[in-house]
């Protein structure tokens, strides 16, 4: 072979230096294998280790949400801003740039619409992981009712999922629902975040609560806090600003980001507080100099 003649020979072993040992800075992942670590990379910020995922798939239940008519209008203007999106493959594939750089959570599983009293009496799977591999999507998320007539058929879809993850190196963000019928107290949080981890869960998205600094430390995998309705920015700031001062290790938020009267402001004021430790005041600052300006 014509490359053989000349070619240099491989001498450089670096004898003295031991081979690099890089650890992982995603809480719970330190043992995971390379393809799940990578995909987690594109989640979490490896500079603050945190994340800004922007949830708009409220209308696999709701149908159209406020602030959420027209997806490909609202969307599509945030994504320079936060790190990762979540919704439904119809969004994704209607209303999402392929091209876009930025994380894809996709919901894989499907519930009671809201024209039923308890959304979590069925529920399935909405895609399949191959589906989701295809999609190129970076983390799958199950739907979980906890304390409700769904809690069974739930915790078997979030371990179905987390089994296939396992296969394809694929994170799974367990959801922590809450119902009508279910509380938001410190007790619920803890049995229902540490359940999804125990479970399989990698990441959960739950709620803050009273006590949340015990919930975030008793959940042995990254919490990400969902906003929840439309607040005041300010209490929004606030309640984002504790979360993370209390081990959230992000937010996954919606409303109070589309249904702000500027999403751009709050998109970009929620990333000071998650990525740099703004205080809720100097956020608002932010969000106030995008809005005005
Ligand atoms: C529902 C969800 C939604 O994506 C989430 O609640 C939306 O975020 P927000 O509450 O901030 O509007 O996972 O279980």
């Amino acid at each position: 072979m014509a490359d053989n003649i000349g070619n240099k020979a491989a001498h450089d072993y670096h004898l003295d230096v031991p081979a690099a040992q890089e650890g992982f800075y995603v809480k719970g992942a330190a043992h995971c294998d390379w393809g799940m670590k990578s995909r987690l990379a594109r989640m979490f910020h490896p500079q603050s280790g945190n994340t800004v995922m922007l949830a708009f798939d409220h209308g696999y239940i709701m149908g159209p949400t406020a602030g959420l008519e027209r997806i490909d209008l609202v969307i599509p203007p945030l994504i320079p801003y936060v790190d990762v999106l979540m919704g439904t493959r119809g969004i994704f594939r209607s209303c999402i740039s392929p091209a876009a750089r930025v994380g894809r959570c996709l919901r894989v599983t499907y519930d009671s619409t809201v024209l039923y009293d308890d959304m979590s009496n069925g529920g399935g799977f909405a895609s399949d992981m191959e589906n989701a591999l295809g999609m190129g999507a970076d983390c799958v998320a199950v739907q979980t009712f906890i304390g409700a007539a769904g809690e069974s058929r739930s915790l078997e879809l979030l371990c179905r999922t987390a089994d296939a993850g396992a296969r394809y190196g694929m994170p799974t963000l367990g959801v922590v629902a809450v119902g009508k019928e279910m509380e938001r107290t410190e007790k619920f949080f803890l049995l229902a975040t540490r359940v999804l981890a125990e479970n399989g869960a990698n990441i959960v998205k739950s709620y803050y609560c009273e006590g949340f600094e015990r919930v975030a430390a008793a959940c042995p995998v990254p919490i990400v806090i969902a906003g929840g309705k439309k607040l005041p920015e300010l209490e929004a700031l606030e309640m984002a600003y504790k979360a993370i001062q209390e081990g959230a290790r992000g937010v996954d938020m919606g409303r109070n980001i589309f249904q702000s009267d500027s999403p751009a402001g709050m998109a970009q004021a929620i990333g000071k507080v998650v990525h740099e430790g703004y205080t809720p005041k100097q956020a608002y600052e932010v969000y106030e100099a995008v809005k005005n300006g």
